[in-house]
């Protein structure tokens, strides 16, 4: 392992744990201490010098990077190479962008050093305990490790969260969109959180229960778990509810936007990611905010039945959950088709259910969904997914609207609802956005009544 980091580290203990020989490298000796300490049991030892790391592997040598994304993954690959020899083994597993996994595996390839990109999810307890893999690239290179791979994974029903997911940088590509996906939850328990607290008017204590209750529920998700105990965990050093000590200003490291630029640049609508990207930027215009928050009233808030209004919250993110694996997996068809990636979905949604920060119930549904149809163009199209999202509308309509005419920000339950609205709507008022394309700009039209493409002369109407 290079980068014995917190990921690193809990990653290399795990393979441990589970009888595997391992070594670690790691430029800093305050992180090789780290590692001595706590592998000190199985007399886990580290390298300070990269060559002495490289000779102490048996051959091929099998090396997992686990540093930041971007040109340290670079500058370490090319440290490497000249240490290497053919037939040895370099598996990425930071979050790096899948161009750059592309690349990578291009160069490397006119080598004979293997390389693959291996997306890992599940934070510090995850990489400890079993966390979801997504591997993708050199085929013969992740046989060699499946078995260290499947071991260290997470289980469900006795069945590992790792699976090769297909050629290219598709590993790190399906993280990405994992984390889209991670994004778009995340909005959701916070407007849900600021719903609770703004309309109805809920303690923290009050929305520790319900999100506890909905985790007890067909919501049951890790996300919404840890969500739960945000709301009772105290600061240490005032004794108050940490949640309220927090800034209202959200930070990213990029994969969430990533994900939206590839959507676009694939024309692929994911509008309820979008807006968690958007939203995270947005939260940090705190002065213009605040400002503008003073500049106009509020409306006045009054729920008439709030034991209903509970219920349909709950449909609310529901529904929008269902709807934000959607607009992912159909991002990942897109993606399959254009990468040639030969994603399979039913194998995705298996290797999710356990390990990864989205793990889910309702993930069960999903595989089971594209395990009944493999090349499913879209989730809603599911019979059993249609029946659920049918029994959630009527409160996720009442919810939205409730929000909306309370003026509190629902992006993306608002999203949720409106794409939903969109696809299952026939006949859409695009005609009118191609007659103005053709009006200003002679861009031509189809017609419904005639194949061919066609331009009109709108001036002579004037
Ligand atoms: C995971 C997480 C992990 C990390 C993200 C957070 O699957 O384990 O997604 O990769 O928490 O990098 O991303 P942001 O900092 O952009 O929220």
């Amino acid at each position: 392992m290079i980068g014995l980091g917190t990921m690193g580290r809990n990653l290399l203990l795990n393979m441990a744990d589970h009888g595997f020989e391992v070594t670690g490298y790691d430029k800093d000796p305050r992180m090789l201490a780290k590692l001595e300490e706590d592998g000190k049991e199985k007399n886990l030892k580290g390298h300070a010098s990269l060559e002495e790391f490289v000779q102490s592997l048996e051959l091929p040598r099998r090396i997992v990077l686990l540093v930041p994304a971007g040109p340290i993954v670079d500058s370490v690959i090319s440290e490497l190479q000249p240490l290497l020899e053919a037939g040895d083994m370099i598996i990425d597993s930071g979050n790096s962008h899948f161009t750059d996994t592309s690349r990578r595996a291009e160069d490397l390839s006119k080598t004979n050093i293997h390389f693959f990109g291996m997306g890992i999810s599940g934070g510090e307890e995850g990489a400890r305990f079993g966390p979801s893999m997504m591997p993708g690239g050199d085929k013969q290179a992740y046989t060699a490790m499946k078995e260290i791979l499947e071991a260290v994974s997470a289980k469900v029903n006795g069945e590992p969260c790792v699976t090769y997911i297909g050629p290219g940088a598709s590993g790190h590509f399906v993280k990405m969109v994992h984390n889209g996906i991670e994004y778009a939850m995340m909005q959701l328990l916070a407007e849900a959180y600021d719903i609770m607290k703004n309309s109805l008017g809920y303690s923290n204590e009050q929305i520790e229960s319900t999100f506890k209750e909905w985790n007890s529920g067909r919501m049951k998700s890790f996300l919404m778990e840890v969500t739960a105990d945000v709301f009772k965990f105290k600061d240490e050093k005032t004794g108050k509810l940490l949640i309220d000590l927090i800034k209202d200003e959200a930070k990213s490291k990029g994969t969430g936007k990533w994900t939206s630029q590839v959507s676009m640049d694939l024309y692929l609508p994911i509008p309820t990611i979008n807006e968690a990207v958007s939203t995270r930027d947005l939260s940090k215009l705190k002065k213009l905010r605040v400002a503008l928050s003073e500049a106009f009233d509020k409306p006045e808030i009054k729920i008439e039945n709030p034991e209903q209004f509970i219920v349909d919250l709950e449909n609310a993110l529901y529904f929008s959950m269902i709807v934000s694996y959607a607009q992912g997996l159909h991002l990942l068809t897109q993606a399959s088709e254009a990468y040639k990636y030969e994603l399979k979905l039913d194998e995705i949604a298996k290797i999710w259910r356990g390990g990864c920060i989205i793990r889910a119930e309702l993930l069960q549904d999903i595989y089971a969904a594209y395990q009944a149809k493999p090349n499913l163009e879209h989730l809603f199209e599911d019979k059993n997914i249609q029946e659920k999202i049918a029994g959630t509308l009527s409160g996720v309509r009442n919810v939205c609207s409730t929000a909306i005419n309370h003026g509190i920000g629902i992006p993306a339950f608002a999203s949720a609802l409106t794409y939903f609205d969109s696809l299952r709507t026939a006949n859409l008022p695009s005609n009118l956005t191609q007659a103005q394309r053709d009006f200003f700009g002679a861009h031509t039209f189809e017609r419904t009544d005639e194949e061919g493409i066609f331009h009109a002369n709108w001036n002579a109407a004037n």
